[in-house]
């Protein structure tokens, strides 16, 4: 089978990309059931910044790991066709999220948004989000369909300053936002549906697909992990980001050097 025959996309262009197999999800998979065991959870203090400073230092053990490299080498052949074979970056580091059931928490996940509100050079990437653990209807990533072709002059935003999150600190490092942005008008957000990854494959979709709310209403903490890719022809390097702010490192690097 080619990959024309291999792939169909949806109306809103989310594609599942089935991983050729199961190892690097399996590994994955052993880190987070090891780093966030019972045991190891009870003995965090109960302040909030030990739970992310932790959630941090797992991030960074799975980067060491080289993690984003694994996940686009189990998935290439679906990428290298969402780009319409085009040549792409990768970004150097992956986010972990381990998004807590969300009683007597707040600012777990991030609202709704597109990659763009949050970054030069946005507009042109494409998500990689991929389920690891504890993933169900009630707490997995949303989005609202159709929602990449909407004009971004079209979208009023609200900016707001994070009570929780401080530039810099461990919770901005696994991604969560201290400046986050609400949106006010253009999108309606009651279209949204939920983000539903059959089990051994990654969601593939556009930077500007509307996304976001995956408040945990179930039971577990719920764990993915998530980064963006672009084609070289689309990334602007005089507008790049530089850096990733969770590593220092270049924020998309070339597929070998991730
Ligand atoms: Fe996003």
């Amino acid at each position: 089978m080619n990959h024309f025959n291999k792939i169909v996309l949806d109306s809103s262009s989310i594609h599942f990309a089935k991983h050729s197999n199961l190892k690097t999800l399996n590994e994955i998979r052993a880190i987070v059931t090891n780093q966030f065991s019972d045991s190891k959870l009870t003995s965090f203090p109960k302040d909030k910044e030990s739970y992310h400073n932790h959630l941090r230092e797992v991030q960074d053990e799975l980067n060491k790991k080289e993690y984003v490299h694994k996940i686009v080498t189990q998935i290439f052949d679906d990428l290298n066709q969402y780009v319409d074979y085009e040549e792409f970056l990768i970004q150097s580091n992956l986010y972990l999220r381990a998004t807590r059931p969300q009683i007597n928490i707040t600012e777990e996940a991030i609202g709704w948004h597109r990659e763009s509100f949050y970054g030069p050079n946005m507009e042109d990437s494409i998500n990689v989000w991929t389920p690891i653990l504890n993933v169900t209807e009630f707490n997995t990533l949303r989005y609202i369909p159709d929602s990449q072709t909407i004009p971004d002059d079209k979208i009023k935003l609200k900016s707001q300053v994070s009570d929780l999150t401080k530039k810099g600190s461990d919770r901005n490092k696994v991604g969560l936002l201290y400046a986050p942005k609400e949106i006010v008008s253009g999108v309606d957000l009651n279209k949204s549906e939920p983000m539903l990854v059959p089990e051994g494959c990654s969601s593939v979709f556009s930077g500007n697909l509307i996304h976001g709310a995956a408040t945990n209403y179930d039971e577990k903490i719920r764990f993915s992990v998530d980064f963006r890719i672009i084609a070289k022809k689309d990334y602007k390097i005089e507008a790049a980001k530089t850096f990733h702010a969770a590593s220092g490192k270049p924020y998309f690097v070339e597929l070998n050097k991730c």
